[in-house]
């Protein structure tokens, strides 16, 4: 068999040769080449490879392998090779002559056990002898599923490694890992057979030809960008894919990875990183590119359970059900939509929102990056003399384009108001179909541009890999940055319901979403028919803010929105109040996840608040950095003060990290706090001290059974906590109670039973620091939702 390929190979040699000189000899190993991949994309791929490349200077010898038995085997590839087509521009004869020559090179091998590699190994040998060729090198494409590849990557490794002086690449298909954790362990395994500048990592969508665009865009139009391309200017960027299939039939795979480990994080965050990195003196400077990147994605700020909406196509669970075999009971919670709002925090994007979306059996099939300029113009004549190179009025927006949708084709599109824009000659203005609107204006009022010839992802990254072009693959850093960033909010979503749409057309708006500050959510409520069972006939609007005792004590109760807004009321009321009598204003605030909603409500219903009169004090804080996601401090910062301006010199911190260290006694951190509250706050004596319960009953830091910081002079302590971290720094239930007023907010079901077991129990703060909560001459209010206060 062997001997009749090398004899195909020397006379398709000596047909594209001619008179050029033999560099070397290629050979092309395409394992899971009966997949559906292979079919779709990859054949056809390396025909084009082989259209452009033979004759060039290397001979080339393409190996289908799979587990299928050889006859099989074969007959499955000769398949997948019947459908090879050749440009629209090359003459039927030509084609039919090359696509036999292709036909000629390819052979089929079952690649299975470790004799297969090695015999592998000895036919790509052997064909290089008689011919006399030199070994250039080896690509091997691993177009398999992932729990496949450390078997493959040992094998390839320990038997068909080329000789000396050539080379070997292996590509790799996504899924890279499920979360940070499981690609760092695939990542370690395969740098265990692979060297790093072996590897190419495949995101398809590297290759499409408008988000190849767009980073030589961005360098061939600096003078017009470098104005523009900045938080001052930018409004919004839309990065999104849009299909309209669904996971039928790739249920098993999508059932363990859902939409946003499919197309976010790599796909939609590759996008983002061309669009918002810095530019690189030279953008084709592998190394440069990736630093830049990599800075971005530290620049990226961390991602809440509220930056993402997140839906599911009607049919998926059933589709689930049948395909896993399982109960009519189950339902799935796997995401087919997720709309996430990113931050960029750095100079030049803070503020800007960064709008990720993708889903399956949407309305359309569109994908494209979108910027969106701010139009902060003021036009003076009648909009009928708006013309749209020239009216600053018009909207302002640049669009990667990146297929489908109206247009069709992958294009550029700048808006003529903006700038005219420079593009490589392989790019060609276009007009498109008359009448045609993106993105609310008329394709006329853009600069469209697309490219000559159009061209599909793979035969592009094929041809980076061959000639060994690494600018368009995945790196292991720029992969586990990438899943650094997305592994928190999946974990965060993981028991979080999608809410479901029918699909297609009938979607309507129901996944339309909506942003502020920092926050997504959908604008329209779910749908949802609520039967009142026995007993539970009570609805959310059958209850007004309530009002009542609580340990003798005011009590404020409602349904958690309500109460929030009610509380959050109060606090500006107070704030309001007191810089009237004094000046200012002396908040002291807790972590935790109650407040969170909290401080979202200050920053973004109450305009009224004097922020610029207000110190912001600390409760209690972990003794972590203050940058740790972990820190209270860090809390207040992401959900209040980057949207409210406070002076800095009214924020005060509490000081857990000292002289590069963590609460050490020897550092005198909580004194120092003490002594800050001591001069600045008069008698101190806060104006309102925000506190929170814990199912145990402690507050603050304060715990039970441990007497730290419940009597005595010290203001401010270093407590210990039963949960990690364990070290705190708290104030003092004595300063505490010297507060003017004191609130404390209970919410969720989860508190249900201490709130019972508190309503009951006297003066005990041993056994229940929160007991001993009772300003001296000042207000206690008790602020809890009706889960935590009826269940
Ligand atoms: C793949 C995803 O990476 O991209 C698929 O796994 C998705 O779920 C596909 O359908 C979309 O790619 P394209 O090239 O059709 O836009």
């Amino acid at each position: 068999m062997w001997k009749m390929l090398t004899v195909a190979m020397c006379v398709a040699l000596l047909g594209c040769l001619q008179a050029q000189e033999l560099q070397g000899h290629v050979s092309i190993i395409l394992l899971g080449a009966t997949g559906d991949l292979a079919k779709k994309y990859l054949w056809q791929g390396l025909f084009q490879l082989y259209l452009d490349e033979a004759g060039r200077g290397h001979s080339f010898s393409f190996h289908g392998a799979a587990l299928t038995a050889p006859k099989q085997g074969q007959e499955l590839m000769a398949k997948a090779l019947e459908s090879l087509s050749c440009p629209k521009d090359m003459e039927p004869s030509h084609c039919a002559e090359h696509k036999d020559q292709f036909l000629q090179l390819s052979r089929y091998h079952q690649l299975k056990t470790a004799e297969d590699y090695q015999a592998l190994n000895k036919d790509i040998e052997a064909q290089l002898q008689p011919a006399g060729l030199r070994e250039a090198g080896r690509i091997f494409y691993f177009s398999v599923p992932p729990f496949a590849y450390a078997d493959i990557a040992r094998n390839i490794n320990s038997s068909c490694r080329p000789g000396p002086g050539a080379w070997l690449r292996v590509v790799l298909e996504k899924p890279f890992g499920h979360d940070h954790l499981s690609a760092q362990q695939l990542a370690t395994e395969l740098r265990s057979f692979f060297q790093e500048e072996e590897m190419y990592r495949v995101d398809h969508y590297l290759g499409k030809q408008a988000v190849a665009q767009i980073l030589p865009f961005r360098d061939q139009n600096r003078k017009a960008l470098d104005g523009l391309w900045n938080r001052h200017h930018v409004e919004r960027v839309e990065i999104i894919m849009k299909e309209t299939v669904d996971a039928e039939g790739r249920t098993s795979f999508y059932e363990e990875y859902g939409v946003i480990r499919d197309v976010l994080q790599n796909h939609l965050t590759e996008i983002l990183t061309l669009v918002a990195m810095e530019l690189p003196h030279s953008v084709s400077s592998v190394e440069a590119v990736l630093r830049h990147k990599l800075r971005l994605f530290q620049a990226l700020r961390g991602l809440q359970r509220a930056s993402a909406v997140v839906g599911q196509y009607q049919a998926y669970s059933e589709q689930v059900r049948r395909e896993l075999q399982k109960l009519d009971s189950f339902h799935s919670l796997t995401p087919t939509f997720a709309g996430v709002l990113v931050h960029v925090d750095n100079l030049r994007w803070e503020g800007v929102p960064f709008i990720l979306m993708s889903g399956k059996a949407l309305d359309e099939r569109v994908g494209y990056a979108r910027i969106l300029f701010k139009n902060q113009a003021c036009c003076v004549q009648s909009e009928k003399h708006w013309a749209a190179a020239q009216s600053q009025c018009l909207p302002r927006q640049l669009v990667f384009y990146i297929g489908h949708g109206d247009l069709g084709s992958p294009a550029v599109l700048v808006s003529r108001n903006l700038f005219r824009p420079s593009l490589p000659s392989s790019w060609k203005e276009v007009e498109g179909p008359p009448g045609l609107r993106l993105f609310g204006s008329p394709l006329s009022s853009y600069y469209a541009y697309s490219p000559v010839q159009e061209r599909d992802a793979y035969s592009i990254l094929l041809s980076h890999i061959y000639h060994g072009r690494k600018d368009s693959f995945i790196t292991t850093e720029n992969l586990l940055a990438s899943w650094g960033f997305w592994t928190p909010l999946l974990e965060s979503l993981a028991h979080t319901a999608p809410r479901l749409y029918p699909g297609g057309a009938e979607n309507g708006h129901l996944l339309d979403f909506e942003f502020s500050s920092g926050q997504l959510f959908f604008s329209q409520q779910q749908p949802e028919q609520l039967v009142p069972g026995p007993g539970s006939a009570s609805m959310p609007s059958d209850f007004q803010v309530l009002r009542a005792k609580y340990r003798e004590s005011p009590l404020v109760s409602a349904w958690s929105e309500e109460l929030i807004s009610k509380l959050a009321t109060d606090i500006e009321a107070t704030a309001v109040q007191a810089v009237r009598h004094f000046g200012q204003f002396h908040l002291a605030l807790s972590g935790g996840s109650s407040p969170v909603a909290l401080f979202q409500q200050l920053a973004t219903a109450h305009y009224g608040f004097p922020w610029a009169h207000t110190h912001l004090w600390l409760v209690d804080e972990r003794c972590v950095p203050l940058s740790d996601p972990e820190s209270n401090f860090q809390g207040l910062q992401a959900h209040l003060l980057q949207h409210v301006r406070v002076p800095y010199l009214n924020i005060h911190p509490m000081p857990v990290h000292l002289q590069q260290r963590l609460c050490a006694e020897e550092d005198h951190g909580a004194q120092l706090y003490a002594r800050e509250i001591s001069t600045l706050v008069a008698n101190s004596s806060f104006d309102l001290v925000l506190l929170g319960m814990g199912t145990d009953g402690h507050t603050a830091s304060l715990f039970p059974q441990s007497p730290t910081g419940l009597d005595g002079e010290q203001l401010v302590v270093l407590t210990t906590s039963p949960s990690q971290p364990h070290r705190r720094m708290s104030l003092s239930l004595p300063l505490i109670n010297r507060a003017k007023k004191v609130a404390v907010l209970v919410m969720g079901r989860m508190k249900r039973e201490i709130t019972m077991l508190v309503s009951r129990v006297g003066h005990d703060p041993k056994k229940w620091p929160i007991s001993g909560v009772l300003p001296h001459s000042g207000q206690l209010v008790w602020y809890m939702d009706y889960d935590a206060f009826l269940g």
